[in-house]
């Protein structure tokens, strides 16, 4: 494609390990449908990747609603995973994506280790750029904590996929105890990047009903009050472990933020919760990070990945 003379010249081009993406923005797990949601407000592989809403091995209904709401500046949700598994996925929303030629990186999740490695067995040849496994959901098994608050339950849902050949990303909570512990647990056992992070644990009550807002009760807070978290997460990891790839995930609305995350250290960035306000939001922030490349004489995300440690 020919590129208009108003178009700024750098490349927001990078990679995340062994995978190669056109653009360092890409759409956040469950913000963007399980398919070509977005596809009516931008062209979609101009993004780094569309991360599909988490799958599960089976079709799932979720929570009940309502299952998204305000929460000041920020959102919350208990959506409760809600999907129709890989298999229907797979002759659907997969080739809506491959019909607009977006990259795809396939987001599992299980309530079990066993069901994490159904969900990776029915994904197995799958030519998609990379697996993320969603770790940050409550494991049935350990009377619901999150995998991702634990090494051992994080190394074993990443073990629990090495059917896949494709790299795996493993999405962590950033409020972890031992964040730095649960991602060398995960890198030990298999995953090639690691995506920083997942909502917040939060609770909005209805003064009037007097009872919690969502269907749920409590739900995931994303957006603004996410992203001061997840900065220091992707700081905390780079500063940890200098070579292994990030993906910064949390409250990016701005092209600000996202250079934020990449000077904290992240190799590229999802973007989530702002979609909801304004859909074309990824494309703007993608074009304003190369407008500020531009303006700062930047002519490749690697010149100022990790700028933040100095
Ligand atoms: C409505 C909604 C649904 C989400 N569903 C998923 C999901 O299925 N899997 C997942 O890994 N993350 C899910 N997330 C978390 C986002 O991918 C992201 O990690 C989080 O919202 C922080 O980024 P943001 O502030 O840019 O939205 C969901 C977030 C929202 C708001």
């Amino acid at each position: 494609m020919s590129r208009r003379s108003s178009d700024p010249r750098a490349s927001s081009a990078t990679s995340v390990g062994d995978v190669t993406l056109t653009d360092a923005i890409m759409l956040a797990s469950g913000t963007a449908g399980h398919g070509a949601e977005l596809a009516a407000y931008g062209n979609l592989s101009a993004l780094g990747a569309v991360v599909t809403k988490s799958l599960a091995a089976f079709p799932w209904e979720g929570n009940r609603a309502p299952r998204v709401a305000p929460a000041g500046v920020s959102m919350i949700n208990a959506v409760g995973l809600a999907g129709p598994g890989v298999a229907q996925w797979l002759s659907h929303g997969y080739e809506d994506l491959r019909a607009v030629n977006a990259t795809v990186v396939a987001s599992i999740w299980g309530r079990t280790v066993e069901e994490f490695a159904a969900a990776a067995a029915a994904l197995r040849g799958v030519p998609v750029a990379a697996v993320e496994i969603n770790a940050s959901c409550p494991n049935l098994e350990a009377r619901n904590a999150i995998f991702a608050n634990s090494p051992d339950a994080t190394a074993e849902v990443v073990a629990a996929t090495d059917v896949l050949t494709v790299p795996r990303w493993v999405k962590l909570t950033t409020t972890a105890p031992g964040l730095l512990e649960v991602v060398d647990a995960a890198v030990s056992a298999g995953a090639s990047a690691v995506t920083l992070g997942n909502t917040l644990t939060g609770l909005v009550i209805d003064i009037d009903s007097r009872q919690p807002v969502l269907g749920n009760g409590g739900g995931g807070v994303s957006g603004e009050a996410a992203r001061p978290v997840a900065l220091r997460a992707v700081f905390d990891v780079r500063a940890h472990n200098p070579n292994l790839p990030i993906v910064g995930v949390g409250g990016v609305s701005t092209s600000e933020d996202a250079l934020a995350m990449i000077m904290a250290g992240a190799d590229a960035v999802q973007v989530g919760t702002v979609t909801f306000a304004d859909p074309r939001a990824p494309w703007k922030i993608s074009r304003g990070c190369r407008e500020w490349m531009d303006r700062h004489g930047v002519v490749s995300l690697d010149a100022i990945k990790g700028a933040a440690h100095g």
